[in-house]
């Protein structure tokens, strides 16, 4: 029998210093076999009675609505709350109340907070799980478990392995929660070479690059994307997250001189056709934004919404891990009725050309379209 991941049972998830490389595989290995559970294909009620908190008190989509999902796939039941003005936090209440409540609640609770370590203090006075959904510029574990699930699943397809890869992590190093917990997963494999790409300003934490540095990894900073692209087997992009910058780093923030976006041109230059490209999104997609260009949407390299995707089976196994339910993965797998008439939303046909002949499938226009 192994106990692989067992010993997450019961734990706070809370920092991905906490998981050894056996761990993330045995995680991997549960997400596997949820795939199709993720995707609504096959039902499991293995979380029937079971209750997840969603706290959010920072702004979120994606993280929030898919442990949500992910829980409820799962057969569990979810309450929520979002933001300080419509909690009792916002009344005064301290952290350490909010966590013994909500522990009768619930079995686990998720939290995101704009303070790096709220999370861990609130988790000190919670008697159920507690999982970090971001705690400030922190980390946050589960976003760069989903992203490491899509590189480990990639290089697997194209039999490379993940020790003595290149890793190019590009953007706001500095503010960005996902790239300090990526790079300190990835650290659990061997040779890592990482290229930081970011404007002196925004650079990865220097405490960040000597940890990884002792642990025997090559770190290589760039101010530009030109010089930190070639070489790359995956190119992982983020966000200038300007909410984080304080008055004083707001008279520091980087001329637009030294911003760029990651766009086709530069792509096409400089990365290889092999190369990976991943955001942890929201991708900023407004004019003139120093982010992932929407103009690598075609480009196959593009696996962005794969690895959003990815985040619900890597949510359920971590929820199964740490509810220790790992051994009962399958037992009630049943097709869900519902999905066989699942099918993708018709495209709109085109407007323009008009069709010479409607197609046979399609139903008789109201109007007869006038014969030329
Ligand atoms: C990121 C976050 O909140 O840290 N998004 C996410 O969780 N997928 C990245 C960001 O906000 O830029």
């Amino acid at each position: 029998m192994h106990l692989q991941g067992q010993h997450l049972q019961g734990q706070h998830i809370l920092s991905v210093e906490q998981f050894s490389l056996a761990d993330i595989n045995t995680l991997f290995t549960t997400a596997e076999k949820l795939e199709l559970v993720a995707k609504g294909v096959v039902t499991t009620k293995i979380l029937d009675g079971a209750i997840l908190a969603n706290l959010f008190f920072e702004a979120s989509t994606r993280t929030r609505m898919s442990f949500h999902s992910a829980f409820a796939r799962l057969g569990g039941d979810i309450c929520d709350t979002t933001g300080f003005s419509f909690s009792s936090i916002s009344k005064g209440e301290s952290l350490a109340d909010t966590a013994q409540v909500i522990s009768e609640y619930a079995d686990v609770i998720v939290m995101r907070h704009p303070e790096q370590g709220a999370v861990a203090d609130f988790a000190q006075h919670a008697t159920v799980p507690v999982i970090n959904g971001g705690d400030g510029p922190g980390e946050h574990p589960t976003q760069a478990l989903l992203d490491l699930y899509t590189i480990t699943r990639h290089f697997n397809q194209t039999n490379q392995p993940v020790d003595g890869a290149t890793i190019a992590l590009s953007g706001d190093l500095k503010h960005g929660r996902t790239v300090h917990s990526l790079a300190k997963l990835l650290a659990r494999y061997q040779q890592i070479t990482f290229h930081f790409i970011a404007p002196d300003s925004l650079q990865m934490p220097p405490a960040i690059i000597d940890w990884l540095a002792a642990k025997g990894h090559r770190v290589h900073c760039f101010p530009r994307p030109e010089q930190g692209l070639p070489d790359a087997d995956v190119i992982y992009c983020t966000r200038i997250q300007k909410e984080r910058f304080n008055a004083e780093q707001l008279d520091a923030t980087p001329d637009e001189s030294q911003l760029f976006s990651i766009n086709q041109t530069i792509i096409n230059r400089y990365a290889k056709p092999s190369a990976i490209i991943l955001h942890p999104l929201p991708r900023d997609s407004r004019d003139g934004a120093f982010d992932l260009s929407t103009d690598l949407d075609a480009d196959p390299r593009l696996q962005i919404f794969t690895q959003a995707a990815n985040g619900i089976p890597v949510r359920m196994a971590l929820f199964v891990h740490c509810l220790g339910l790992q051994d009962l993965v399958g037992h009630d797998f049943a097709p869900a009725p519902w999905a066989q008439s699942k099918s993708a939303p018709k495209k709109p046909a085109p407007q323009k050309p008009a069709p010479q002949k409607p197609a046979p499938q399609k139903p008789a226009p109201q109007k007869p379209a006038p014969q030329r």
